[in-house]
């Protein structure tokens, strides 16, 4: 059996880990700790493991502040001392708050579009204030995916043209391209609308293929500024649930601008911004979690359940 004395965090973090890929997307951490907890895991070793997962920083803001200067006398500070703020690799974060509050303004310093009055977004380690323009185009092309909400889509180009030609820009062969292009469109349900146009697509449709192009960047960062402003509540939600689906089967961190809290609420953690200010973190796999009432319902149970990921393959993970 494992060893549950000293190493075995990592362990415990691994078989969670393996757990929420082997069982897909919705999976519940609830569902996750009772297999642990029924293979005799103590509970303030699961609640470690949790909390201790994903927490590698790919985006780490400092001292940020964004002033537009409107004119000799007038200037606004889109974002007014934003001071410390980690993005955590594989984490699904919104930012919200209210229309003005600087989240675009954000996003677009982080996804180096535009560039703050002071302080610095390390990417992956790297000082972007230090970055010279060369440097920082290379982190767009190879770090960066962007989802805007006007779509963006090549117009002449057909729904699976424009997916393969983010395929091909990354250096893949034509053919490979059409394959991988047909798979993406598969993942998105899309396959039936390859050969459309963009304006022959729906909003919902045009910005899920925005979404597969963003797939087939293979860019770890994915920045998406109210994705779906210009979607009613039907597709709004797919879109959204599509943005989950990559960041959690393609392991990409997505950075999602919204202020539907329906939709901000679906994600690991909520950043809200007040007049360039942050004003709250919410944490929200901490906040879906009760912790103790879940120690509780599982000592009523008894532990008749044996961890129902079957052994081998968790020894394939630890191994
Ligand atoms: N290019 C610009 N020039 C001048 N002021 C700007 C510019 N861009 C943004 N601002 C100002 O900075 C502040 C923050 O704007 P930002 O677009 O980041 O807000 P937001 O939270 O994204 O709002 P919304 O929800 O309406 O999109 C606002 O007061 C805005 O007027
Ligand atoms: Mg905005």
């Amino acid at each position: 059996m494992f060893n549950r004395d000293m190493e075995d965090l990592e362990q415990l973090n691994n078989i969670v880990e393996y757990i929420r890929q082997s069982r897909g997307l919705h999976v519940e951490d609830k569902e996750i700790a009772r297999s642990l907890y029924h293979a005799a895991w103590p509970v303030n070793m699961i609640q470690k493991a949790f909390a201790s997962l994903k927490k590698d920083p790919i985006i780490q803001v400092r001292e940020l502040f964004k002033e537009y200067r409107l004119s000799e006398e007038v200037t606004v500070q889109a974002i007014d001392g934003l001071y410390y703020l980690d993005v955590y690799e594989g984490e699904f974060l919104s930012i919200s708050g209210q229309s003005g509050s600087g989240k675009s303004t954000l996003l677009n310093i982080l996804g180096l579009i535009d560039e703050p009055t002071r302080g610095d977004v390390i990417i992956k380690g790297v000082s972007t204030a230090r970055m010279s323009d060369r440097q920082k185009t290379k982190h767009r092309l190879n770090t960066l995916s962007y989802v805007f909400q006007f779509f963006n889509l090549l117009e002449n180009f057909t729904a699976e043209e424009n997916i393969m030609f983010q395929v091909r820009m990354g250096g893949v062969s034509k053919r490979e391209a059409k394959k991988k292009a047909k798979e993406i469109l598969g993942f998105l349900g899309m396959e039936s609308r390859a050969k459309n146009y963009p304006s022959e697509l729906s909003g919902g449709q045009q910005q899920r293929i925005a979404i597969g192009r963003a797939i087939a960047k293979e860019a770890p960062l994915i920045l998406a500024d109210e994705p779906t402003a210009h979607l009613d509540t039907h597709n709004a939600e797919k879109v959204i649930e599509l943005l989950r689906k990559v960041n959690v089967m393609f392991g990409r961190t997505v950075v999602l601008v919204t202020h539907e809290h329906s939709y901000a609420k679906m994600a690991d953690r909520i950043v809200y911004l007040t007049d360039g200010k942050l004003s709250g973190i919410e944490d929200r796999a901490g906040a879906s979690f009760d912790w103790k009432k879940f120690e509780s319902e599982v000592k009523e149970e008894g532990s008749k359940e044996t961890l129902s990921t079957d052994d081998s393959s968790v020894r394939d993970v630890l191994n």
